[in-house]
């Protein structure tokens, strides 16, 4: 599945980038939310989201970069959240968040920065929808990627066959034709891209280059 960065989108009138980026094919709408804390960054919350929820039927897959989520839990899921992720590195907070996502009906990710070992996820993995591992450090797009996540996408790949889960591997940042290919090789099924796709002329082409890319893995 290909989800769009809404990140890398024309902000000024990102209303009709969803719709646009909807009707090219995306499987998925991403939304980057950032606190200036657990990165430096400030991007959108949960009133922007709520504004933009009428211009698809596409599922809202909202990724939080937040020192404190529990907060804002329900003014996401109030905004039309389908999948909520949060980041390990919040740690105590995580048991409690990921029961009030699922209180919600609502799916649940967690995500994981570069340097953070997938050991970390390994107890959560039965309780989740999904698990992001982050091949850029989290706070802007149009980075490189990071190779390392290769292996980490092995490694989680091997963990949720081997006890039978069904967890869908995320992969974002730096995602593009070439990285794609190899993502989809160790096993990402859902791969999220912003300057990959919004850098394009043809969001149609770009969406479907990527799925391609990742199947020929
Ligand atoms: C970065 C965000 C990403 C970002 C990806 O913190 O989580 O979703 O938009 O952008 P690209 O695809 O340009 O690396
Ligand atoms: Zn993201």
């Amino acid at each position: 599945m290909i989800a769009p960065s809404m990140l890398a989108s024309d902000f000024s009138r990102i209303g009709e980038e969803v719709r646009r980026v909807a009707e090219a094919g995306a499987d998925l709408i991403h939304l980057d939310v950032m606190d200036g804390h657990f990165v430096p960054n400030l991007t959108m919350g949960p009133q922007l989201i709520k504004s933009i929820r009428s211009y698809t039927d596409l599922p809202f897959d909202v990724h939080l970069m937040l020192s404190e989520p529990q907060a804002y839990i329900d003014a996401f899921v109030d905004a039309g959240a389908d999948l909520i992720t949060v980041h390990i590195e919040i740690e105590e907070q995580l048991p409690t968040i990921i029961d009030q996502i699922k209180s919600h009906g609502v799916k649940v990710g967690i995500a994981l920065r570069p340097k953070t070992p997938v050991t970390a996820v390994d107890p959560y993995l039965a309780e989740v929808d999904l698990i992001l591992p982050m091949s850029v450090e989290p706070g802007f797009g149009g980075q490189s990627f990071q190779k390392d996540t290769l292996n980490k996408i092995g490694q989680l790949w091997q963990l949720i066959q081997a006890r039978r889960l069904d967890v869908a591997i995320e992969v974002d940042g730096g995602i593009n034709q070439e990285t794609a290919a190899l993502v989809g090789r160790c096993g990402a099924t859902v791969l999220v891209a912003g300057t990959a796709i919004f850098g394009q002329d043809d969001l149609h082409h770009a969406i479907r280059s990527l799925r391609q890319a990742a199947a020929s893995g």
